[in-house]
């Protein structure tokens, strides 16, 4: 059997389409079109909703049409359409579900509303064929989480950040670094000529024996140490700047190796015939991170899966390949989809501490 899925994805500061097409069981990108919203965002020093909704509202459909041609196929040959319906910028999450609607009833096309935290999840089967269950760790700018993927509906979040995202501290960083948007990759080439031992910045919730991560005080500890040299010298030299974005990635590496190691422990006492660890979200590029990972792995005889950067961070190809898990369980949605600013993966885990009133955002 062959299936045709196009997938629309808008929930932070990439608008993205994409089509998959599923022939006897194995998925295959035809097409993925990002529209990135970096330059837009760039003087804010973050992500602005407004700016962004606007921007997703002016390209997705011009987004959908691309994908489509560079698929070759046209709507009439998809079965289905998949959007991201949450979480997300809400302003952002509306002008995709919109256009999926406006899709879903111009062309009588079933309409699935897809979790992008499903799609992260996800995707190593996409890229990989990973076979469930395997441990993913999701760190991107807004999400942190190490969740265990037991079935393509079942997703038992096991830890997480109870405050900042790690790429959300290494955006925070660079600001506070005076060094340009997106913080990670020029947070990470800083600290390629840095030193890491020259300011010593905490590890927190390592005394804590579970999965659970901090990030918001070792941002305020990097600032102190920030203002320590300003208030010296006046200014921060280049050898400043990279010794304290060396010292940021070291402790953010070792947060990371400790607390995965640990989730290894509860992920591995499923016994896994064939273990795997995954990660996905834009901080997975950090070569310091990567390696810290795969040694752990290494170490474990745990096989470690990056999919390729593209496919780890924001797109749509993951949205449509979500799609078609719900499409085969016969679950469609209808026009009164609605879009979810906080939609939790695993809705029976605790709302982390920090998540706000409103409740677990992830
Ligand atoms: O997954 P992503 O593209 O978007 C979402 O947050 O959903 O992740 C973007 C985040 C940004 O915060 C960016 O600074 C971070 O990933 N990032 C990195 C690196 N490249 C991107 N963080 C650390 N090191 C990198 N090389
Ligand atoms: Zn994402």
């Amino acid at each position: 059997m062959t299936r045709t899925i196009l997938g629309i994805e808008s929930s932070c500061d990439d608008t993205a389409a994409a089509v998959v097409r599923e022939s006897d069981g194995k998925a295959t990108i035809l097409s993925s079109v990002i529209f990135g919203q970096t330059t837009l965002h760039a003087a804010f020093g973050g992500v602005v909703p407004e700016i962004a909704a606007r921007a997703h509202a002016e390209k997705v459909d011009h987004c959908v049409e691309q994908a489509l041609l560079q698929a070759n196929v046209t709507l009439r040959d998809c079965d289905a359409i998949a959007v991201t319906a949450g979480p997300g910028l809400i302003g952002g999450v509306l002008s995709g579900v919109m256009c999926a609607k406006g899709l879903s009833a111009a062309t009588g096309l079933p309409l699935i509303g897809v979790n992008h935290l499903a799609g992260h999840a996800l995707t190593p089967r996409l890229t990989d064929g990973v076979a469930f269950p395997y441990l993913m760790l999701l760190v991107s700018g807004g999400h942190c989480q190490f969740l265990i993927v037991h079935d393509d509906d079942r997703f038992e979040r096991i830890g997480g950040t109870i405050d900042d995202a790690p790429g959300e501290a290494f955006d925070k960083t660079a600001r506070l670094l005076g060094l340009p948007q997106p913080g990670g990759p020029s947070v990470e080439r800083a600290a390629a000529q840095g030193n890491p031992k020259r300011f010593a910045l905490p590890r927190p919730l390592l005394d804590r024996a579970d999965c659970d991560m901090s990030f918001s005080g070792l941002k305020t500890a990097l600032l102190r140490a920030r203002d320590v040299v300003m208030t010296a010298d006046q200014s921060l030299t280049a050898a400043d700047q990279s010794d304290l974005a060396a010292g940021f990635q070291a402790a953010m590496t070792d947060v990371l190796r400790a607390k995965t190691a640990r989730a290894l422990d509860l992920y591995l006492a499923l016994a896994p015939a064939a273990p795997v660890l995954a990660v996905a979200g834009g901080v997975a590029a950090n070569l310091a991170i990567r390696a810290a990972l795969t040694d752990l792995c290494d170490a474990r005889g745990i096989r470690f899966v990056a999919p390729p950067l593209a496919l780890c961070t924001d797109n749509a190809a993951m949205i449509a390949f979500a799609g078609l898990h719900r499409l085969t369980r016969g679950e469609c949605d209808d026009l009164t989809l609605s879009a979810r600013p906080r939609w939790p993966l695993d809705g029976t885990a605790p709302a982390m501490l920090g998540s706000g009133k409103k409740g677990a955002k992830a």
